[in-house]
């Protein structure tokens, strides 16, 4: 009997790809550039699962483009670019990729928030510009991280682990806010106070975004919620494009309403907005909040996990939808 077939829409670690092949015919793509919508289905004819990340689309006309689907794994933790509710009406299983990845996303959320802060990549940009000419008393003087006021939007998993390092290593009071408030057992080992969103942008001094895309977080902070933080406050945002409002966010840092921005999302991204390339106070990186080489791997491996499982009678680890598989 031949084997299902299964497409790795992305290129990943072979060896990671590899432990697909005793149960599938497996087809790849090779190079970084993300298939095009029109590729992707062509591609997924007569396939049963699908491998993804965060840059393919899977919305109801490909669901429908391709009636062969019966699997979706994705090795992100977001899933904004999957339609799981179109999926489940199809009884198309839908895995992602969480915990493997909280606390390293963490650490990055963190590093972005400190050089913000400590402006580092503005005063390195100076430095390799030849302009450092003597020491000054106020030479790229920035914002202080322990004790300060860390202000976490969208306590989930990386949230908390993000709070636990402002509390426990830097001595920082943590308010947070999140559409449902902690358990006070959960609240208590990382130091945090639920507030609502409005007194968690007035009073944090560094605000860390980390809340799910979806239409209900879009434009979050906008121009209003800018416009109450703190002119000495930064913001960093390692959620998603979109949660953040950027033309708003280039107009409130050139207005002096905040210090600095840190940003590793993007809305349109890889497009960055030319107001936040044109910013000097902001630090930006290409979406790469949970990419270390191990994170990376234990992402994929955690897709493969799902991919396998789902077609071959097993439970996924991760499925967003186990439902399907009772139907
Ligand atoms: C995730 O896992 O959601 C990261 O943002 C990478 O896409």
């Amino acid at each position: 009997m031949s084997k299902p077939q299964v497409l790795v829409a992305v290129k990943t670690f072979s060896d990671v790809v590899d432990r697909l092949r005793p149960h599938f015919d497996v087809e790849t793509h090779d190079t970084d550039q993300p298939l095009s919508q029109e590729e992707l289905i062509r591609r997924l004819q007569g396939k049963a699962g699908v491998y993804i990340s965060g840059s393919n689309k899977i919305d109801a006309a490909l669901l429908a483009a391709c009636p062969d689907l019966r699997a979706i794994c994705t090795m992100a933790v977001g899933y904004n670019n999957i339609d799981v509710p179109a999926c489940t009406a199809r009884s198309v299983l839908v895995s992602n990729a969480p915990d493997v990845l909280t606390e390293t996303t963490a650490d990055f959320g963190f590093a972005l928030m400190m050089a913000t802060a400590r402006r580092i990549t503005e005063s390195e940009q100076f430095l390799r510009r030849g302009e450092w000419k003597h020491w000054s008393v106020t030479l790229f003087a920035g914002a202080d991280i322990h004790g300060a006021t860390l202000g976490v939007l969208g306590m989930g998993r990386i949230g908390a682990a993000i709070a636990r390092r402002g509390h426990l290593g830097f001595g920082m009071p943590v308010l947070y806010h999140n559409r449902s408030r902690l358990p006070a057992a959960q609240e208590a080992p990382l130091g945090a106070q639920w507030v609502e969103k409005d007194e968690l942008l007035r009073r944090a001094d560094h605000l860390v975004i980390v809340v799910p895309y979806s239409p209900s977080s879009h434009h979050m902070v906008a121009e209003r919620e800018l416009a109450l933080m703190k002119p000495t406050a930064t913001l960093t945002n390692i959620a998603r494009g979109g949660v953040v409002d950027d033309a708003a966010l280039a107009r409130a840092l050139q207005a002096g309403q905040l210090a600095a921005a840190g940003l590793d999302v993007f809305e349109g991204e890889p497009q960055v907005h030319p107001a936040l390339l044109a910013c000097s106070n902001v630090v930006l990186t290409p979406h790469i909040a949970s990419a270390t080489v191990a994170t990376r791997r234990a992402m994929s491996h955690l897709a493969v996990d799902n991919l396998i499982a789902a077609l071959t009678g097993g439970t996924p680890p991760t499925a967003l939808n186990p439902e399907v598989l009772k139907s």
